[in-house]
């Protein structure tokens, strides 16, 4: 079973694999911060169910469960009849992250050839290595994020201010998060840091999620509604915004949550450098740019209600809107290349999209020859 060779040092994970297990077992994350809840998921039916409902969520995440969903599902039938329906079922849980997808097509390549008497085992292999390489990629990230916040922290002498969006964090991932592994590892060597959490409604994965990490590690953080990012940016109480990224096209456009435009625009207005996080499974090769890129729409209740915990201590739904209002929820948004100061990567920072097929030529040309 392989292992990650940077784990992550966090008292929580998003995502195991007991030993030999045949399942794995995951938080639900519809629960937290008020309850932390595991769900053991054991079959491709649960594990769809898990990330379409989102007790599982952030595309590196869905990736890693999608591929081991595809491996239970092998357990049970491991014909091609089986593989493709699997294949399908999972697939359609979620348009937008594109990681879903790659881990799919990776565990799909990873049994194509072998009888059926050895898929299952070799599905559970590669769903393992997708996770401890998620791992250490978001490391490799974390580590080339790092040198912009010194950096920054050179200039500005003293606590540094990160504004964020969603959660990008090690609950998205198998370990360290994106967009939060330099705010980890910067905090972890002492750097000063605080960060402007947006909670990103309708369903709330910077209040719930992203404060809930930086509280569970120490980190300082302040809580602010969506619409609130132009003025704090305006007024300059944020020195850089690091988000994460669902799928992001050859030209370098960003598709993540639904608000990452806004701060984009707001961020650029005020000379405000505004960076992007991702894994290289999540850049799409096959897009030459985001206008394609599938934008999930999501039911219309998550606008209409919210989720939390009443003074008893229990979660309760409640509705904000008058009975009848129609509403829309688009789950995410493109940012263009032109607002993006650079890809931070596990390769390092890509400051131009132009560069992305230099520094992951493996991946380019594999696009080219499709
Ligand atoms: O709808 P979600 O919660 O799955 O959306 C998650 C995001 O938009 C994240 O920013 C993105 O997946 C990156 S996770 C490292």
């Amino acid at each position: 079973m392989s292992e990650p060779a940077h784990p992550d040092v966090a008292p929580y994970r998003a995502l195991r694999r007991p030993r030999h297990a045949r399942f794995v077992e995951a938080i639900d994350q519809r629960a937290l911060p008020h309850a932390q809840v595991t769900v053991k998921i054991a079959d491709a039916h649960t594990a769809a169910l898990a990330i379409r409902r989102m007790w599982v969520r952030g595309a590196p995440l869905i990736g890693a469960v999608g591929a081991y969903g595809l491996a239970m599902a092998l357990q049970q039938d491991a014909s091609d009849a089986a593989l493709g329906t699997a294949i399908r079922a999972l697939d359609a849980t979620r348009p937008t992250a594109v990681n879903l997808r790659w881990a799919l097509e990776r565990v799909r390549r990873s049994v194509a050839m072998l009888p059926a008497s050895e898929r299952a085992d070799a599905a559970w292999s590669e769903a393992d290595d997708i996770a401890a390489e998620d791992v250490d990629i978001n490391h490799a990230i974390g580590t080339a994020g790092l040198e912009l916040l010194r950096d920054i922290a050179r200039k500005r002498g003293g606590p540094i201010n990160v504004m964020t969006h969603c959660n990008a964090g090690a609950l998205a991932t198998c370990g360290w998060g994106t967009a939060t592994a330099p705010l980890f590892l910067a905090h972890a060597e002492g750097l000063p840091l605080h960060v402007w959490v947006s909670e990103t409604r309708p369903r709330l994965q910077g209040a719930n999620l992203t404060a809930w990490e930086l509280a569970q590690r120490g980190i300082p953080h302040t809580l602010f509604v969506d619409s609130a990012s132009g003025l704090l940016l305006r007024r300059g109480d944020a020195d850089v915004v690091i988000v994460g990224a669902d799928r992001v096209a050859r030209n370098g456009d960003v598709c993540n949550k639904i608000g990452t435009y806004d701060k984009a625009l707001a961020a650029r207005d005020n000379d405000v450098a505004f960076y992007v996080a991702l894994p290289s499974p999540t850049i799409d090769w096959s897009l030459a740019s985001g206008d394609a890129i599938p934008i999930e729409t999501r039911d219309g209740d998550e606008v209409l209600t919210t989720t939390g915990r009443d003074d008893y201590g229990q979660a309760s739904t409640v509705t904000i809107a008058p009975a009848g209002t129609r509403a829309v929820n688009y789950a995410f948004d493109v940012t263009p290349s032109r607002l993006v100061t650079g890809l931070v990567t596990e390769r390092g920072i890509v400051r131009s999209a132009s560069l992305l097929g230099a520094i992951f030529p493996e991946h380019a040309a594999a696009a080219l020859a499709t």
